[in-house]
């Protein structure tokens, strides 16, 4: 009868240990701007189209942008990348991505995208944009 009560307080102590990390959790994940696809299909069209195509194997004035999430730098096979992005070593992570989306020169020192594109300033128009990026395999 004691033993149950005292059980009962514990587990009660425990969820509510468990509901304060999830609000923790969730509160450091939305600091971050979450992507929204949908927007993101927008903010592509308006800034990356010109020079990208999302259709695997279609290049434009840059290659083509289909899996590019997860992927190697410079790995379209037949794109006449710049030497900057060839010996850049870079894997597209989120992370990576969001920093050359950004400044692409600053990013990749020599690369050719920073010649014609300054950057997306806007974090919640990058963080879209990835998004719509990660669905495009
Ligand atoms: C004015 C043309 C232009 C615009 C606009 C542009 N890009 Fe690019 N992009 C390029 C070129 C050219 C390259 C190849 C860069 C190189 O070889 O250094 C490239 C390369 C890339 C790469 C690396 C691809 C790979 O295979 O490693 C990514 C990722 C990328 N662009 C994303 C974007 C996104 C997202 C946007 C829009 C927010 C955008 N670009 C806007 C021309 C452009």
């Amino acid at each position: 009868m004691t033993y149950g009560s005292r059980r009962n307080r514990v587990s009660s102590t425990t969820v509510a240990i468990t509901i304060g990390a999830m609000l923790v959790l969730g509160n450091s994940l939305s600091a971050r701007a979450a992507g929204d696809p949908k927007r993101g299909a927008d903010v592509f069209d308006g800034e990356c189209a010109e020079c990208h195509s999302v259709k695997q194997g279609k290049n434009k004035k840059g290659p083509s942008l289909f899996g590019i999430v997860g992927q190697k730098a410079a790995g379209v096979p037949d794109f006449a990348y710049s030497d900057g992005l060839k010996n850049s070593g870079i894997t597209w992570t989120v992370e990576r991505l969001d920093a050359y989306i950004a400044n692409p020169n600053q990013a990749v020192p020599g690369g050719k995208m920073g010649k014609k594109y300054d950057g997306l300033a806007d974090p919640q128009a990058r963080a879209d944009v990835i998004a719509f990026l990660s669905a495009q395999r």
